[in-house]
């Protein structure tokens, strides 16, 4: 079993970026968590972070043939973005959606996700672990979808 993590706008900056929301942990602390993770449910991971839509877009279709699902941070995207919710529909694979922040306790435009409707569940507010607990239920989800 194959799952890429899809790391939307910002996320690069993960453990400078407002920590106190965001926390010290940078994105390759959360790869690596990701792939220890995987390895331990005898599954595989790939990751992909781009600051741009488009290449978002680009990389859910590129990966789709190769992967079984998705473990999705969206990032401000998650909240704006049509052309990335028509491109996981559009691959049918099934995704999950991480926050690392809880959205709903913050801005009301944050509290709307145009990716949540198709994804299997949402994963928000636990900090880094969510990226953990998304792979976790997907992983599930697919064992026991198949
Ligand atoms: C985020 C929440 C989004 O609202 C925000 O734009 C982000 C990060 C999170 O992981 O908590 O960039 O997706």
């Amino acid at each position: 079993m194959r799952i890429a993590a899809v790391h939307g706008p910002n996320l690069n900056l993960l453990g400078l970026r407002e920590p106190d929301v965001y926390g010290r942990q940078t994105l390759d602390d959360v790869n690596a968590a990701l792939s220890a993770l995987a390895a331990e449910l005898g599954a595989e991971v790939e990751w992909h972070q781009s600051n741009h839509e488009g290449a978002l877009v680009d990389f859910v279709q590129q990966a789709a043939p190769r992967v079984d699902g998705f473990v999705v941070n969206a990032g401000a995207y998650t909240h704006t973005s049509i052309a990335l919710r028509d491109a996981l529909a559009g691959v049918a694979r099934p995704y999950v959606e991480v926050h690392i922040s809880n959205v709903f306790a913050r801005e009301r435009f944050r509290h709307r996700s145009y990716l949540a409707a198709g994804s299997v569940g949402v994963v928000s507010g636990f900090g880094v672990n969510s990226y953990r607990l998304g792979l976790r239920a997907l992983v599930d989800y697919l064992r026991e979808s198949a």
